[in-house]
């Protein structure tokens, strides 16, 4: 019994919704195969496009997957084959798409023990692992599809939202790696009174926003006076690059995740064109590498 699944890409976050709000990308994310076998061992048998430890405890995947068979008392084997394409420290959940997809792929292999929802919990081990911190909004995103929202984590409860179909993401990774553990380091522990009112106006706008199809109200809500004015500084070209996407029609643009993966929220394919355009002709001339991704939620 094997099974191959597609693990999307996803951006956390969203400028207005640090650690609670991210959506998934449906164009990008890596391929996984995952197998039975009848050695009761959980193997890592083959990882491409990227170099990452086969070792169960020091993988993403294997931890997420050990964390639910565990709950299930299970002692069931699988061999995990990884095909990475989205690279790691990207900003545009790598480690997420890995332990979302193996522990889809073998819940699906179980016969469905659990919801999509609840394998929120056992994913949130390999973010444990790859960042410090058990953070849902990368792999909530790539397990329910769509926009969620982290209502709260103790105890876990986290929402699905609609996905607007106009919505187009243009993703602009700079070739530069930056780990989430060294970009959430560097965040203040404490905000302001006049910071957080600015935050919830906009993140409930924001949500308001999606089942409303209310495009210009999304773009108005996009903003985040508390994390980005620290994470940007690791990021080039960042203020260029946001006025290129804003005065070239996006509704807005903020950090994917971590970063340095940035993000141009566009409502429709011309008005994603037309930023990946400018982006285009924007860095032709510049030193640092890029990669672009335009993609549905
Ligand atoms: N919310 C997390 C952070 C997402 O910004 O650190 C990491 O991809």
């Amino acid at each position: 019994e094997e099974i191959k699944i597609f693990a999307p890409a996803t951006v956390a976050n969203l400028s207005c919704g640090f650690d609670v709000l991210g959506c998934c990308l449906q164009n990008v994310g890596d391929e996984m195969l995952l197998k039975k076998n009848d050695l009761n061992q959980l193997r890592i048998t083959k990882i491409t496009g990227a170099d990452l430890p086969m070792e169960i405890h020091k993988n993403v995947a294997g931890v997420a997957v050990l964390a639910l068979l565990d709950r299930l008392g299970s002692k069931q084997g699988f061999d995990i084959e990884i095909d990475k394409k989205i690279r790691s420290g990207s900003g545009i959940g790598s480690s997420a798409a890995s332990s979302a997809g193996a522990v889809y792929a073998v819940n699906k292999l179980l016969d469905d023990p659990f919801t999509n929802n609840e394998l929120i919990e056992f994913a949130m081990q390999g973010e444990l692992l790859a960042s410090g911190n058990a953070h849902a909004d990368n792999v909530a995103p790539a397990l329910l599809g769509g926009f969620s929202l982290v209502r709260s984590y103790d105890p876990l409860e986290i929402l699905g939202l609609p996905a607007p179909s106009e919505i187009r993401m243009v993703v602009l990774h700079p070739m530069i790696e930056i780990k989430t553990r060294d970009s959430r380091s560097i965040i203040k522990q404490n905000v302001t009174l006049a910071s957080a009112i600015a935050q919830w106006g906009n993140l409930g706008a924001f949500v308001s926003a999606l089942y409303t199809n209310d495009y210009k109200l999304m773009g108005r809500s996009l903003h985040d006076a508390i994390v980005e004015p620290v994470r940007s500084i690791l990021i080039p070209y960042f203020d260029e690059l946001k006025k290129l996407a804003l005065d070239n029609g996006a509704l807005g643009f903020g950090i994917s995740g971590s970063g340095p993966s940035v993000f141009a929220m566009c409502q429709g394919d011309s008005a994603a064109e037309e930023v990946k355009a400018g982006y285009l002709n924007f860095l032709q001339d510049k030193e640092v590498g890029f990669e672009l991704h335009v993609s549905e939620i």
